[in-house]
């Protein structure tokens, strides 16, 4: 299997694909392909349609490689073209020529352009540092000449290199001391240069890996939340934490390619000068060797990968375990972890030793080569009669030249190693394949009077059945809506729609005649806040978890939600009060408490929607009924409230109820109604009863 087959072999998984094997057409389709263009399979089990495939709309690509390097994947012009409704034919994939992963890369390049433009800065001084090695050397060949008291030959000789260095040699004073001045010189010009190369490069080495992250992060912030939610969380923080200083090194395996190319180029011209017969027996068989060595480097690089893999699979492992902690404990599946963690531990060790090995074998075998093969020049250059200053110069220059050819390769394949991070990279700082929620145009003053569902069907991504289906009903001012069903009816999934974390796929949401889309987002999401179920607390103090909802809100403010939402009199049990840092999650405070924190939180933000999805169920019913009438209360006033709950009881003290069932509106009307008359609605309660 040649490389580019082995590029399509990849895994790929593209979020909106049609196979037409079997004709499946969706959101979210594995295909997995073995030959190039005619063994791309659907992933599905039930698939039994005939492998070949015609078209797909590329925009998701997860996987080792891309098909972005595709010439056909990015003859569009532009990535939202190349995300959305361009049809590729992928049928000849594989045809594609191995330098265009490099246009998969240009939002990277994108993103750096200043870093970029500093190269030629960059190569200069490389270059420059070789440059004075190159004449260093020069004049240690006119030093030997000298110190053998064979001056007048190099003068006279039919080398113009070595006549010049005499020449100049001559106009210092012509002696030893003026020779060995001059090499010295030279030397620490050559240190010079290094160090300003250095200091330059750290500079953009940092800038790179900082812009990359910061980058990459922006991205993780503003791409559409059905986006990101359903990325592996191990993915994205190995890509954030790891490979986003990948960038930077690839930037310097690009200028270290140019410096050892322009490096070696200029050793090279010195040797030709200096002797042309060397030169034509030393360069050929120099490359020889190299040649060779890197054909037994090349399972390296095949380990290399095997390594990449091993520690993806690893930071996966730790991501999940260290996320689920309790629930490992809980069902006592520490044995079982451990275990898992250790044979991905043990691969990762295996395959880094073998690589380390193998690379530490190559190291001395390339330079017994590059010793031999001097020695066999030294010999043929005596045979040849060139005179020993001059062999002696020429085996210098071809030893210096080799770490120069070392450092190409290994730059270049580098670079080549870590193309299909640097697609990934790409993709994440050019949100290649990502929504993002609309940012809206229309100001939005406050809550006037009502927000609409209208005709609402929406399914999440990746599912096989809508979770709403054509919903229709009103939350209107100065009403408390309630909204009740069985589990899984599509309550929570209705207030993600109304913060905005995922876009409808048919009907319209408005906000007082507007549709929620054209509203600008932040002027929206600061007239509405939910308490929910789940509190998604930060690793943080109490006072800062609250403030989160309105950072510039005074303590006293924070004291007093908190007084709302029924939770001052636990939190100033606390030890530390509200400077109390509640570990991960919440992790240190009980279900009730983190759900009564997570209220006053969004009392903080003083919506005018306030939205409790069963924001008090782990709260004993009491003090439940207290906080909730109190809130209630306040928030019928100031605008709407928006209430689900599994205690039915309650739902009589809201002034409307919306009954779902299976993501569809079953009933809308007055509870008392709705009551009065057999339904679902008196069925759900009668049932509760
Ligand atoms: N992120 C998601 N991805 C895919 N499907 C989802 C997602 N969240 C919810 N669903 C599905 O959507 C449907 C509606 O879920 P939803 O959370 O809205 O139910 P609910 O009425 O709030 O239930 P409960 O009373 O149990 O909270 C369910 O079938 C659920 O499996
Ligand atoms: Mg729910």
């Amino acid at each position: 299997m040649g490389p580019c087959a082995r590029r399509n072999a990849a895994r790929v998984r593209f979020a909106k694909a049609r196979y037409q094997g079997c004709g499946r057409e969706s959101e979210d389709l594995a295909f997995r392909s073995g030959r190039v263009g005619a063994t791309l399979r659907c992933g599905q089990q039930d698939c039994s349609g005939p492998p070949a495939i015609g078209s797909v709309s590329l925009a998701l690509v997860l996987g080792e490689e891309s098909p972005w390097s595709h010439p056909a994947a990015i003859a569009g012009p532009s990535v939202q073209d190349r995300v959305a409704s361009r049809e590729v034919d992928i049928s000849d994939f594989g045809k594609a020529p191995s330098l265009a992963w490099l246009e998969a890369i240009r939002p990277l390049l994108r993103l750096n352009a200043r870093e970029v433009g500093l190269l030629p800065l960059v190569l200069l001084l490389g270059v420059a540092a070789s440059l004075a090695e190159s004449l260093g050397i020069s004049f240690v060949v006119v030093f030997l000449y000298v110190a053998i008291g064979d001056g007048a030959g190099a003068s006279g000789s039919a080398n113009p290199l070595l006549r010049e260095a005499m020449a100049l040699t001559h106009g210092l004073g012509g002696g030893a001391a003026a020779i060995i001045g001059l090499i010295l010189v030279f030397m620490l010009a050559r240190i010079l240069f290094t160090l300003a190369y250095n200091l330059v490069t750290s500079r953009i080495r940092n800038r790179i890996s900082q812009k990359t992250r910061e980058e990459i992060y922006r991205q993780y912030l503003t791409v559409s939340y059905q986006d990101i939610a359903r990325s592996r969380r191990g993915d994205l923080i190995n890509t954030l934490a790891t490979e986003s200083f990948v960038a930077a090194e690839a930037y310097f395996c690009a200028a270290q390619i140019g410096i050892s190319l322009g490096a070696a180029l200029v050793f090279c011209a010195f040797l030709c000068v200096l002797s042309w017969q060397i030169a034509v027996i030393a360069l050929p068989t120099a490359l020889l060797v190299l040649l060779a060595v890197r054909l037994i480097s090349f399972r390296t690089r095949r380990l290399d990968e095997t390594i990449s893999q091993s520690y993806r699979n690893l930071s996966g492992q730790m991501v999940s375990a260290i996320h689920g902690m309790k629930t490992l404990r809980v069902f006592a599946l520490e044995k079982r972890y451990e275990a898992s963690f250790k044979e991905a531990s043990g691969e990762a060790r295996r395959s880094a030793v073998a690589a380390e090995q193998l690379r530490a074998m190559l190291y001395p075998l390339g330079e017994i080569s590059y010793l031999v093969l001097l020695g066999a020049i030294a010999l043929a250059g005596g045979r040849l009669g060139i005179t020993t200053s001059v062999i002696i110069g020429s085996v210098a220059l071809l030893y210096r030249l080799q770490p120069h050819l070392r450092e190409l390769e290994q730059s270049l394949m580098r670079l080549l190693e870590i193309r299909s991070v640097l697609t990934r990279l790409s993709d994440a700082v050019g949100g290649i394949g990502r929504r993002y929620p609309e940012p809206g145009r229309l100001s939005y003053a406050g809550f006037q009077e009502d927000v609409s569902f209208e005709g609402v069907t929406f399914r999440y991504p990746g599912a096989e059945e809508d979770a709403l289906r054509e919903v229709g009903f009103s939350i209107r001012r100065g009403e408390v809506t309630a909204l009740a069903g069985p589990s899984g009816a599509g309550k929570t999934t209705i207030v993600n729609l109304l913060m905005r974390l995922y876009d409808l796929q048919a009907g319209v949401i408005r906000a007082d005649g507007t549709p929620l889309t054209e509203i600008k987002r932040e002027d929206w999401l600061c007239r509405i806040a939910v308490a929910g179920q789940d509190v998604e607390l930060m690793d943080d103090t109490v006072v800062e978890n609250i403030r989160l909802a309105r950072p510039d809100a005074s303590f006293e403010d924070v004291r007093r939600a908190a007084a709302d939402a029924g939770a001052l009199e636990f939190i100033e049990a606390l030890p530390d009060g509200f400077d109390q840092w509640i570990g991960e999650g919440g992790s240190s405070l009980s279900g009730g408490q983190r759900q009564r924190l997570g209220l006053a939180r969004a009392l903080l933000a003083e919506p005018d929607i306030l939205v409790l999805d069963e924001a008090l169920n782990a709260v004993d019913g009491a003090l439940e009924d207290r906080i909730r009438e109190a809130v209630i209360a306040r928030f019928r006033e100031r605008g709407a409230v928006l209430l689900i709950t599994h205690r039915l009881d309650s739902l009589l003290d809201a002034d409307r109820v919306v009954c779902l069932d299976h993501g569809r509106v079953v009933e809308d009307g007055a509870p008392r109604a709705l009551l009065a008359r057999p339904g679902p609605f008196s069925r759900m309660l009668g049932r509760s009863a």
